[in-house]
């Protein structure tokens, strides 16, 4: 528990034993040809659809009775492994994840795609799931404008509203603050409210295929277990660095709260904290630049382009 192994998920997943899992929330390779730093998303289509339905069926053993499963693909693939996992469980969601792309360039013979698609699904029909964790608040503009009588005490209006099945978040560009060095990295702001939504506290969530350790770290910051797997041992530094760097900075939180209570105290511990911060910052971002180090190592070099003279300006008389 709480641990991710660097290695094949489908060796890895025969020793967790069977109904131990809360959540499976994962989001395994696309098969678009991105360069994980193995062949996983480069598979003919008859290996990857036959390799999807190996570990489905090596992961669905492990949840509970009451257990649920997220899995974030695109419109390429879902409609053939949505039709696998609906024949093993109750589909409940298609979520949009909006990635709010802007409108640049893009494709000219179709429409750009800028969504994920995600499949929500359930063991059976008395699943966990906790929608008060994850409401949205009305903003105070709303509020007001619903401040007449009638609405006075509704109870919908003090607890949010239903997130609703299209969630537009901005995919983590490249100063994004919580971005490292994985081409697919999603954000946590996603990965927490599914985490909250259909995990109890203290429970367990298991991904399969962990790439920058989203789903450990997201884990973490809600209070539940993890357990999870990713084969490229760059991105295993990097899920290391990023989970000390979270540990560090609660103990530097934690530190700050008990300074105002007892101040001398706890001065050292702080001292400490802020150094394992620096020290597991400063690890984050060297296993970042390991990584990309790697990655361009195995690239090959791109081919020099040939400058083609610009045609002199039309003149127009
Ligand atoms: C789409 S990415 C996951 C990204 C992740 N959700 C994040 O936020 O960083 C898929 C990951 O699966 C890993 N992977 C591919 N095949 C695997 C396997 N058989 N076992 C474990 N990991 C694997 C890839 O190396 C890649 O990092």
């Amino acid at each position: 528990m709480n641990r991710v192994f660097c290695e094949d998920a489908l060796a890895g997943l025969a020793r967790i034993p069977d109904g131990s899992v809360d959540l499976i929330l994962t989001d395994p390779p696309y098969n678009l040809g991105k360069d994980y730093g193995n062949a996983s998303d480069q598979q003919t289509v008859e290996e990857y659809l036959c390799w999807t339905e190996r570990w489905i069926d090596a992961a669905l053993p492990k949840l509970k009775p009451n257990g649920s499963l997220y899995i974030f693909l695109t419109w390429r693939y879902s409609p053939e492994i949505f039709v696998m996992l609906k024949k093993r469980m109750t589909m409940m969601n298609e979520i949009i994840w909006d990635r709010r792309v802007p409108s640049m360039g893009g494709s000219v013979r179709s429409y750009s795609s800028v969504h994920d698609t995600v499949g929500f699904f359930v063991a059976r029909k008395d699943y966990y799931f906790d929608l008060d964790a994850v409401r949205i608040p009305y903003d105070a503009e709303t509020k007001k404008a619903r401040s007449r009588s009638i609405f006075i005490g509704a109870k919908w209006l003090e607890v949010g509203y239903n997130p609703k099945d299209v969630w537009s978040v901005s995919r983590l560009h490249r100063e994004h603050s919580e971005r490292v060095d994985h081409p697919t990295q999603k954000p946590l702001e996603i990965i927490e409210r599914m985490v909250k939504a259909s995990c109890p506290p203290g429970g367990v969530v298991l991904d399969l295929f962990m790439g920058s350790g989203t789903t450990a770290l997201a884990a973490r910051r809600c209070g539940r277990h993890f357990v999870g797997f990713e084969l490229n041992p760059d991105y295993c530094a990097i899920i290391d660095a990023r989970l000390a760097a979270e540990d560090a900075a609660a103990v530097l939180a934690a530190a700050a709260v008990a300074e105002d209570d007892a101040a001398p105290a706890v001065k050292p511990a702080r001292a400490k904290a802020t150094k394992a911060a620096k020290t597991t910052k400063s690890a984050t971002a060297k296993a970042t630049k390991a990584a990309k180090a790697t990655q361009a190592a195995k690239k090959p070099a791109a081919p020099k382009r040939s400058r083609v003279p610009k045609p002199p300006e039309e003149i127009s008389i």
